[in-house]
């Protein structure tokens, strides 16, 4: 049912943790499962330079944050928000298709990090 790189992801997950001090935070849940994902960003002039995230969900979830963290570290912030859920799931190989759902926690929670990060900035900018 799942890909070997799906239930590598799920086993052994990269970046997991939190962030002291983070530039950015964005956290999404699903109403009908009641998962939750919150993802930390450290930005550096626009580029993401450390990422980490905490998946309160399904195996499929952190595996798609897992891999969606890995696909964000290192680029800039308009390169992120060009990660879709398309994008994260071709990287797992694939999930199946009720669990397409938990690949989009993961593209939600990056968008909402980076517009946490923006928003920072203006304030900062105006301050
Ligand atoms: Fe809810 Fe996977 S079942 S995120």
């Amino acid at each position: 049912m799942y890909s070997d790189k799906v239930m590598d992801h799920f086993t052994n997950p990269r970046n997991v943790g939190e962030l002291e001090n983070p530039d950015g935070v964005g956290e999404v849940g699903n109403a009908r499962c009641g998962d939750i994902m919150r993802i930390y960003l450290k930005v550096e002039n626009d580029v993401i330079v450390d990422v980490k995230f905490k998946t309160f969900g399904c195996g499929a979830a952190i595996a798609s944050s897992s891999m969606a963290t890995e696909l964000i570290k290192g680029k800039t912030i308009d390169e992120a928000l060009l990660i879709t859920n398309k994008a994260v799931t071709q990287a797992l190989d694939g999930l199946p298709p009720v669990k397409l759902h938990c690949s989009v926690l993961a593209e939600e929670a990056i968008q909402k990090a980076i517009n946490d990060y923006k928003e920072k900035q203006k304030n900062k900018l105006g301050a």
